[in-house]
C-alpha cells in the first residue's frame, strides 16, 4: 500500500503545488497560517513537519519561530520534497528537510516542540502509529498538529461533494497529468474520519493529555491539537 502511495505522489510531484493552488483557489495558504497560529508556537521552538511534500506548512512554521528556531521537514517520497529547498532559499530561510516515514521517525524522543502533519494523516498506512511517532519525538507538553480534509454537511457539503468528485479528478488530472491521483486523493478525503471521529482517533493513542480541534471553512479543512502527555 505505502509503496503504491509512495509511486504516486513521486509522479504528481512536479504538478502539486500549481494544482493544489488551482483546486484550493489559494485557500490552503490560509488553512496553514491558522494551523501555525493554534499551534501556540513561539520564535526558537523546534517544529517538525512530517508528510511536508513541496514544504509550505514547513516553510509556514519558520517564519513563525524565526532565525534561532528550528524546522525540519520530512516525507517518505524524496521527488515530494525536491522543490522544497529552493522554496526556503528563496525566502531567505534555512530550513532542513530530509526522507523520513511518518510510522518510523528517525529522531531521538523529545526532539521537538511541535509536530505537524498536512493532508498527510489520511495517506499513511497507519495513522494511529504515525499520531504515537510524531507525540513520541514531541516533548511532554508540546503539540502534535493535523490538518486534514472533513466532509462539510448541508448545501455547502453538496457543493463540495460535486466539486471534488467532478471537478478535482478532471482538473487535477489535467494539470498533473494523473487523473487517478486526484480521484484517490478526493475519496481518500471522503472516506477518512473528521471532527469528533478524528479526535476519538487521537485519544484512542494514549499519547495526549487532551486535544481540541476546528472545522475550517464550512468544514471543508479540520485542524486538530494534541497537547503531548
Ligand atoms: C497530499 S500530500 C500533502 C503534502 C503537504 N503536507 C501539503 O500540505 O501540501 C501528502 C504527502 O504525504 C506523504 N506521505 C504519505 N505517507 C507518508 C508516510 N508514511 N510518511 C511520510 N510521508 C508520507 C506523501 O509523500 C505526500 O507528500
Amino acid at each position: 500500500m505505502s509503496e503504491t502511495v509512495r509511486t504516486m505522489f513521486a509522479d504528481i510531484a512536479p504538478r502539486y503545488d500549481v494544482a493544489n493552488t488551482a483546486l484550493s483557489l489559494g485557500i490552503h495558504h490560509l488553512w496553514r497560517r491558522t494551523v501555525v497560529r493554534r499551534s501556540q508556537v513561539q520564535v526558537g521552538m523546534r517544529i517538525l513537519d512530517c508528510a511536508t511534500g513541496t514544504g509550505d506548512l514547513a516553510l509556514a512554521f519558520k517564519k513563525a519561530v524565526g532565525k534561532s528556531g528550528h524546522v525540519v521537514g520530512t516525507d517518505f517520497c524524496a521527488e515530494m520534497m525536491e522543490t522544497a529547498p529552493e522554496k526556503a532559499r528563496k525566502n531567505g530561510m534555512d530550513i532542513r528537510f530530509e526522507v523520513a516515514d511518518a510510522m518510523n521517525l528517525p529522531y531521538p524522543d523529545n526532539s521537538f516542540d511541535i509536530a505537524s502533519i498536512s493532508f498527510g494523516i489520511r495517506n499513511v498506512d497507519v495513522p494511529t502509529q504515525a499520531l504515537r511517532e510524531m507525540a513520541r519525538v514531541v516533548r511532554p507538553g508540546g503539540r502534535v498538529v493535523v490538518l486534514e480534509f472533513g466532509q462539510p454537511q448541508g448545501i455547502v457539503g453538496a457543493f463540495y461533494r460535486f466539486y471534488s468528485n467532478h471537478v478535482i479528478p478532471f482538473v487535477g488530472g489535467i494539470l498533473s497529468g494523473n487523473r487517478e491521483a486526484y480521484s484517490y486523493l478526493n475519496r481518500t478525503a471522503a472516506q477518512f474520519p473528521s471532527g469528533d471521529n478524528f479526535d476519538a482517533m487521537m485519544h484512542e493513542t494514549g499519547a495526549f493529555a487532551g486535544t481540541n480541534y476546528k472545522a475550517l471553512t464550512f468544514g471543508i479543512a479540520y485542524v486538530y491539537i494534541g497537547k503531548v502527555l
